[in-house]
């Protein structure tokens, strides 16, 4: 069955190769093509916390009534994340290479570790609880 831990996991592995090409492209000093892989990286990566944040916590938080627990770590984390995403498009803007990968490798530290504990914990215990397809079609209609 697909369930929320796939639809979700191939997400972040989709966010992870979109963020390697700008990262190849910055190296590489090739600011346009850079430009343009950033803007894609950025809008899916949105666009997943959008599915996590107005669909998938507000089910599990419903669902479980537990709404002081991973969800809100989840969110707070995403908030982190967006702010370094920001820092990444002024870094772009100047075209400054080593303020973007520094930036880039923070951002890349604190996403690794959160697809990990959505991963591991949070998306299962969400196909354990919830309607997976209905989630699924949810997040998929946004
Ligand atoms: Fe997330
Ligand atoms: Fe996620």
């Amino acid at each position: 069955m697909f369930g929320i831990t796939e639809y979700l996991t191939d997400e972040h592995r989709d966010c992870d190769e979109l963020y390697a090409k700008v990262e190849r492209l910055v190296s590489e000093g090739r600011w346009q093509e850079a430009t343009e892989a950033f803007r894609k990286f950025k809008e899916e990566t949105l666009k997943h916390f959008q599915k996590e944040e107005e669909v998938l916590f507000p089910e599990f938080e419903g669902r479980t009534g537990i709404v002081m627990g991973p969800t809100q770590v989840m969110r707070m984390e995403h908030a982190q994340a967006r702010e370094l995403i920001s820092k990444m498009e002024k870094a772009l803007e100047k075209k400054d290479k080593k303020a973007f990968l520094s930036v880039g490798e923070t951002f890349m530290i604190l996403i690794q570790q959160h697809n990990m504990k959505e991963e591991q914990i949070l998306y299962p215990m969400c196909d354990q609880h919830l309607d997976a397809p209905e989630v699924v079609h949810k997040m998929e209609s946004l």
